[in-house]
């Protein structure tokens, strides 16, 4: 049997794949036709919280007339071990490679959030849970945001910058840290980044010193720059970041030098308090807009102003999470 097709990150879609759904997903917000998912079912495997994801795959597979089979972690499966070669006689009484093995016999795809492990950067840089459930599932697995990637959301994000913005190739986007107690993972702003670059977009990439993103990821994004056409600038000012641009993206993740250390952590992100998103700030880009993954700290990541405001593009944004989702299912399932 053919080895699937799996979404671990966007740029597992070609350059032709990706435009394909991007333009199904408009057909799918219009309700202009787009194709049905009859008779197909979809697991949705969640290792920790989501909203939006949830709701908005969940929403999509009905509507597209398919199943949706969702799955909650310890509440409604075992524990799972996921090292190859272990001797399993701790806690977790089901591997991985069976899990998916089995739950391939019953669905059609395999949507995964996994949780990272959380100790060392060095360990989940390497993405392996959602790798270990690609490599041992017979269906295609799609990643609900892992702790490197979230291509569903990049997806959604490139949607609405394109109609905001209309052309992305040269336009400005500035991609800002913002303060909050409790940070994100930065798969977000790692996907948002490439796909952004691979547009074509100059990119202004702003955080406090010490708030680095992932080497790897960072050189990638070069090489796509370079490749596109693109440009990535970064810098350790959000006011330099916002000056002139149309489009801030905002958005909290965690700094890779206390990755581990939430004592560590704290201090340093109490010494960047003031990198939040206000009117006056956003005054002086061009026009600009707001746009964040959510959720959204209100008055610590972005102010009730600008949330309750005119700038505010987050609930087009999320939105636009559910045309996007159904354009991706048809893509990787219409064929399957
Ligand atoms: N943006 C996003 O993925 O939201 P949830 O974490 O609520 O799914």
């Amino acid at each position: 049997m053919d080895k699937p097709r799996h979404l671990i990150r966007l740029s597992d879609l070609s350059d032709n794949e990706l435009e394909e759904v991007l333009e199904l997903s408009q057909r799918q917000k219009r309700r202009s036709g787009g194709g049905r998912l009859d008779g197909r079912s979809v697991g949705m495997l969640f290792f920790r919280g989501s909203l939006r994801t949830r709701a908005s795959l969940e929403s999509a597979v009905q509507s597209l007339g398919a199943h949706a089979m969702n799955l909650t972690a310890m509440s409604d499966f075992w524990e799972l071990e996921e090292r190859e070669g272990s001797v399993m006689d701790g806690m977790a009484p089901e591997h991985i490679k069976d899990a998916a093995a089995v739950l391939s016999k019953y669905v059609d795809a395999l949507a995964i959030r996994p949780a990272a492990q959380g100790a060392s950067w060095d360990v989940d840089r390497r993405d392996e849970r959602i790798r270990s459930w690609a490599k041992h599932s017979s269906v295609p697995v799609i990643n609900m945001e892992s702790a490197v990637w979230h291509p569903m959301q990049a997806l959604a994000d490139i949607m609405t910058l394109r109609e905001h913005l209309g052309e992305l190739r040269g336009a400005e986007l500035a991609i800002t840290w913002v303060h909050s107690p409790a940070p994100a993972s930065a798969a977000v702003v790692h996907s948002l980044l490439h796909s952004a670059l691979r547009f074509g977009m100059r990119v202004r990439l702003a955080h406090p010193k010490g708030f680095e993103i992932d080497g790897g990821v960072l050189d990638e994004a070069r090489e796509i720059a370079t490749a596109s056409g693109g440009a990535l600038e970064q810098m350790n000012s959000l006011q330099d970041a916002a000056r002139g641009v149309r489009v801030v993206y905002a958005r909290s993740w965690q700094s890779l030098e206390s990755y581990g250390n939430p004592t560590l952590a704290a201090s340093g992100r109490a010494r960047a308090k003031d990198w939040t998103i206000h009117e006056d700030l956003l005054a002086t880009g061009t026009e600009a807009k707001l746009m964040h993954a959510m959720p959204v700290r209100r008055n610590v990541e972005v102010t009730d102003e600008v949330l309750d405001g005119p700038r505010s593009m987050l609930v087009q944004q999320a939105g636009n999470r559910l045309p996007s989702t159904k354009a991706l299912l048809m893509h990787f399932l219409r064929n399957a």
